[in-house]
């Protein structure tokens, strides 16, 4: 019988064996095997069958980590999920797998601070030049591919301003000049959008967020095409970037109930920015507006939207912006977002300041939102009451 993903991740891993509906967490540095031939037997088979789970040492996973993989896998509908022990490690690993010395990469602008610091600095010793691209202008993109150029590196939306880019130009734009594609989808997650399918080479999610679900554990995933597998395989191996068996098997926890905790995120988003795109004292980052383009961009490649969105505020007084978020009550000051409670954050000038093409003026404020589980109607009864102090 064929089953949709939805019954898939319910019933998928359970313990037959000990008859159990969860599957144990099996931790190992040693396997034990019953012979130096079974060693090379299972050895073999590994190289035979790479994704196939065919271990003989602990940091190349255990069974925990291969039945999240494969979960991962199917979601993804990719040639091969790696699990890593955070998010950046994933980001570190698709980038690292691709470029050497020599290369060039192209990022687009408002992708996560670390991710910026990363190429713009850290590959900057290892003499990888990074060029960053205006993710509303791809003729910035295509004006800075060389001969050099190795990978197009996307997020989208963008970190912090929620810019929704034309995937399928940039696709075309990579096939044309055979260069390589790797894009940051934490925030739709692949239940919304699947780039491998699409036409990406590799795809990253941060297992901290939307798969996990529950603000409790950190971890990565880097969905690749049968192109480049090797390439990661090969990399993931120099670097031992592998998630643990625990943090594993809180992920596959987590994952059980993703789409009904992304439904219930887009709802009550939906609901929070029906109000918040009423008021005129900032502008909502979120596909909202059916006019816009992001909107549109938005519309043409995912089937859904997650619960992060942002808040462009116009103001002459940051102290008022600051009282504004520092009065709301249902949502955390905090780090991080995906999990099921709400979380506010004014992006300070020193996290939004070192992008090229963001042009956000001196009284112009980025305000970020996470949309949790709770009930909308509380949280914009939350939202009114903090807005009396922005000014
Ligand atoms: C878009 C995006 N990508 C990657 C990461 C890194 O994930 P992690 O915190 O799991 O390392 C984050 C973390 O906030 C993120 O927001």
């Amino acid at each position: 019988m064929s089953k949709s993903f939805k019954t898939f991740l319910k019933h998928t891993a359970k313990d037959f064996h000990n008859q159990s509906v969860n599957p144990p967490v099996v931790r190992a540095s040693t396997i034990i095997f019953k012979s130096m031939q079974h060693i090379r037997k299972t050895q073999a088979k590994a190289q035979k069958n790479p994704t196939g789970g065919h271990y003989d040492y602990g940091r190349q996973g255990t069974s925990t980590t291969h039945i999240l993989q494969k979960i991962l896998t199917k979601l993804e509908e990719s040639y091969h999920v790696f699990t890593t022990p955070t998010g950046f490690g994933a980001v570190f690993l698709a980038i690292f797998s691709v470029t050497r010395p020599g290369d060039e990469i192209i990022v687009s602008d408002p992708v996560y601070s670390p991710t910026r610091l990363l190429t713009e600095k850290f590959l900057k010793e290892f003499n990888i030049k990074t060029i960053f691209y205006n993710p509303s202008d791809l003729k910035t993109l295509e004006k800075n591919i060389t001969k050099k150029t190795k990978l197009i590196f996307v997020e989208n939306p963008g970190s912090n301003s929620f810019e929704f880019q034309d995937l399928g130009k940039i696709i075309s734009i990579a096939k044309k000049n055979k260069i390589l594609t790797a894009i940051d989808n934490t925030w739709a997650t692949p239940y919304y959008f699947k780039p491998i399918k699409f036409g990406f080479d590799m795809s990253i999610v941060s297992a901290t967020k939307y798969y996990s679900g529950h603000s409790d554990v950190m971890g990565g995933s880097l969905a690749v095409n049968k192109k480049v597998f090797s390439k990661i395989r090969a990399a993931e191996r120099i670097t031992g970037l592998r998630l643990g068996p625990d943090d594993a098997y809180l992920i596959t926890r987590g994952l059980r109930t993703l789409d009904v905790r992304l439904d219930r995120h887009r709802e009550n988003a939906k609901k929070v920015a029906a109000f918040l795109s009423r008021n005129k004292k900032f502008k909502l980052l979120y596909p909202y507006k059916k006019d816009s383009y992001n909107f549109r961009m938005w519309k043409k490649y995912y089937s859904g939207a997650s619960g992060l969105m942002g808040l462009k505020i116009k103001s002459k007084n940051i102290n008022s912006v600051r009282k504004f978020v520092n009065s709301l009550k249902l949502f955390g000051y905090g780090y991080s977002w995906g999990g099921f409670e709400s979380l506010a954050l004014h992006q300070e000038r020193r996290e939004t300041g070192i992008r090229k093409y963001l042009n956000l003026a001196k009284d112009e404020h980025l305000v970020r939102l996470h949309i949790g589980l709770e009930d909308p109607d509380d949280l914009i009864k939350d939202i009114k009451q903090a807005l009396r102090y922005l000014k």
